[in-house]
């Protein structure tokens, strides 16, 4: 390469992610039950839908498309569920307008038990970048006695040395805070969490939790987040089972507070349009993508009402009044809780109803419903 070269290829992998990374993930529905056409299917109503015109540019498929390595070690797809092969995917999926995204594993297998990518990580990256991906999400399943920082580095390296722009997902699940070294390391986002559930608040045995429990273990991670390097709260489970629709539309408004990726995981080609509604809300996109690029957090809680804020690049705030409980109850902030003085007047906008609520000094409160968010903008005058 020459030196003109990699300085370009060096700058278009420091402009990668600059807002959090948008689009879908086959895992949180369809686990190992991919294939091609479920695919293109998807692509074809991401398009449809409005869902790329609204940002979700990352079709992403995880765990199970990979099925072994022929003789030279090139990884091999699944020929019966991906009977026309990668890269022809990669090629439709661009062709509609989509970047492509594609999942491994810094250990020798993945979770599911397919070949990962210890001691292939040049020879993988090549290949991606051969195929045309744009963004690896790359998990830490059968790691041994793996460093963590230098194995998510290597890959990091090998992405680099292949030349093609690939957004870099560390899915380490936060188990050796990898907010503390994820940026250095060459990560654009890093889970921070053992895995989202299709549930509000449940729990399984092996670390698996509901929207909420996610959400609290998010306070204290926000200064390391900022453009080209995110705090990934998990995939969305905005749409599935186990939410209820104001459930979905708390976890879509929390996530934009948090500046998370915003990476459904929903069955796209048959959606209902009030949760299409949900996670193509311009607003509450716009809080997500702000280019200020600073995550917000939780300033005020009381028992199971609670406030959240983020500041946005227009000095604005965005603010989630969050009630957790079982019955309906007013939630209030003073402007002293999002960084404003209380003589301060504000226009206040309800970035789910559409509208200019009025013009507020000092204080805003408002009715909540059980497990309900109101989710506002405050714009000084
Ligand atoms: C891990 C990851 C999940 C998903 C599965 C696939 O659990 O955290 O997001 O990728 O593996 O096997």
């Amino acid at each position: 390469m020459s030196m003109q070269m990699q300085t370009k290829a060096q700058t278009s992998f420091d402009s990668l992610a600059l807002t959090p990374p948008m689009g879908w993930n086959s895992w949180n529905t369809f686990q190992c039950n991919i294939n091609e056409k479920l695919i293109k299917e998807t692509a074809d109503a991401m398009v449809k839908s409005g869902m790329l015109a609204a940002g979700y540019k990352y079709l992403i498929i995880d765990d199970c498309w990979q099925v072994g390595r022929d003789k030279n070690g090139n990884i091999i797809a699944d020929p019966v569920k991906f009977p026309s092969g990668i890269k022809a995917l990669a090629d439709y999926i661009h062709s509609k307008g989509l970047k492509f995204g594609i999942y491994s594993d810094a250990g020798t297998k993945t979770c599911q038990g397919r070949p990962g990518s210890r001691g292939y990580e040049f020879q993988d990256a090549r290949t991606y970048a051969r195929w045309g991906v744009d963004y690896l999400k790359y998990d830490w399943c059968h790691h041994g006695t793996q460093n963590a920082e230098a194995s998510y580095r290597l890959m990091a390296q090998a992405l680099r040395a292949a030349g093609r722009p690939i957004v870099f997902s560390i899915c380490e699940w936060g188990t050796n805070k990898p907010w503390l070294w994820g940026k250095k390391a060459g990560g654009n986002l890093w889970r921070t969490t053992e895995d989202i559930l299709n549930c509000y608040d449940c729990r399984n045995d092996w670390g698996g939790m509901g929207f909420v429990h996610i959400l609290d273990l998010q306070v204290g991670l926000q200064a390391y987040a900022g453009p080209g390097h995110w705090n990934d709260p998990d995939m969305l489970e905005v749409g599935n089972t186990g939410l209820t629709v104001e459930e979905s539309r708390s976890h879509f408004s929390l996530w934009a507070i948090l500046a998370a990726p915003l990476i459904a995981g929903n069955d796209i080609i048959h959606m209902s349009d009030t949760i299409r509604d949900i996670l193509t809300n311009r607003e509450v996109i716009a809080v997500d993508q702000d280019p200020l690029g600073k995550e917000g957090t939780r300033v005020k809680k009381e028992g199971d009402l609670e406030v959240w804020a983020r500041q946005l690049a227009d000095g604005s705030r965005a603010v989630v009044l969050f009630n957790r409980g079982e019955k309906k109850a007013k939630i209030a902030f003073q402007w002293t809780d999002i960084g404003y003085p209380n003589t301060l007047k504000a226009e206040v906008r309800d970035l789910w109803k559409h509208e200019n609520l009025g013009k507020f000094k000092g204080s805003f409160s408002a009715e909540v419903g059980k497990h309900s968010v109101v989710m506002v903008k405050v714009i000084p005058e």
